[in-house]
């Protein structure tokens, strides 16, 4: 067994080199497994992927190399449901103004007109990708009496019946909603799905929040949205690239939180996302099922 013990991912030109030798790779999201790499994956046969999303592997080429691919989900479902409210709290709420300006000494007297923001409770939250994360999300927000749509490939009839959620084409979704979460994968169908005329849909007190992929989000499109409160402000957990330089332009703005992607880290959900991937590792090489296989 070998294991990158540096601080970044290892580079992609070590992994290239090392690829031929190994029978199985135990990854993460910002690892590339394209068709590039798996030409020279003579003997590979197992990838596991400590994460859900699996945007950074390609699947049918893995699946035509006869490689088997695991990734984890459900054990980050709840962890990671949790983050989208954090950012959606924090953001409606302004939280992240509020301390700033506690650190900047900006906290005069207590004024009844300061630091404003928007409700949670009895509003309408929209919901893009009805899938483990999202239908965690809107069993969250029975707790705030919200009306909850959601959008996506299928209508999801149990979460209907069970959380009361509208399913609704993405266009009224944007149209009504107060709060927009996305917690859809990113494919070629949603990439860039917020661009400058989805954006120019949503409601001018509305938030966005996103907790899958930086890709679903056109960010110059978000930059301008923002500015020109088009849309009341956006909580990333998820950018592109990753990570997101210091000096880009969203990082300006009073009215956007970025966080450097921590969907999933509770100590007790990366713990349960490592064994996982441990196991489907194990299990791919021997010859088992695994827990939990992509393809
Ligand atoms: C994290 O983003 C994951 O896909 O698990």
């Amino acid at each position: 067994m070998e294991v990158w013990e540096g601080e970044q991912p290892i580079p992609r030109d070590r992994l290239l080199e090392k690829v031929g030798e190994i029978d199985g790779l135990l990854c993460i999201l910002s690892n590339r497994i394209d068709r590039k790499l798996l030409e020279r994956a003579a003997r590979l046969k197992v990838v596991s992927q400590m994460a859900v999303g699996l945007d950074n592997i390609d699947l049918p080429a893995c699946t035509t190399h006869g490689i088997k691919v695991g990734h984890t989900p459900d054990v980050l479902t709840e962890t990671t449901a949790d983050t989208a409210w954090a950012l959606l709290a924090a953001s409606v709420r302004r939280l992240p103004e509020g301390q700033q300006a506690v650190k900047d000494g900006g906290w005069g007297s207590w004024d009844p007109r300061w630091l404003l923001g928007g409700d949670l409770q009895q509003t309408t939250l929209g919901i893009v990708g009805l899938g483990r994360i999202g239908t965690a999300v809107a069993r969250r927000a029975q707790g705030f009496q919200m009306r909850v749509l959601y959008t996506g490939p299928n209508r999801k009839p149990d979460q209907e019946r069970e959380l009361g959620v509208q399913y609704c084409p993405l266009v009224k979704l944007l149209r009504q909603s107060d709060h927009v979460i996305l917690a859809a994968p990113l494919t070629t169908h949603t990439r860039h799905l917020i661009d400058r005329e989805t954006l120019g849909m949503m409601r001018n007190k509305a938030t966005l929040v996103n907790v899958s992929r930086g890709g679903l989000v056109d960010q110059e499109a978000l930059w301008e949205a923002l500015t020109k409160n088009q849309i009341a402000r956006a909580a990333l957990d998820v950018t592109d690239p990753e990570p997101l330089p210091p000096d880009h332009p969203l990082l300006q703005l009073d009215n956007c939180l970025v966080i450097p992607h921590l969907g999933s880290a509770s100590l007790r959900t990366r713990a349960a996302m490592a064994r996982l991937a441990v196991d489907n590792l194990v299990q791919g090489l021997s010859g088992r099922a695994m827990t939990a296989p992509a393809n």
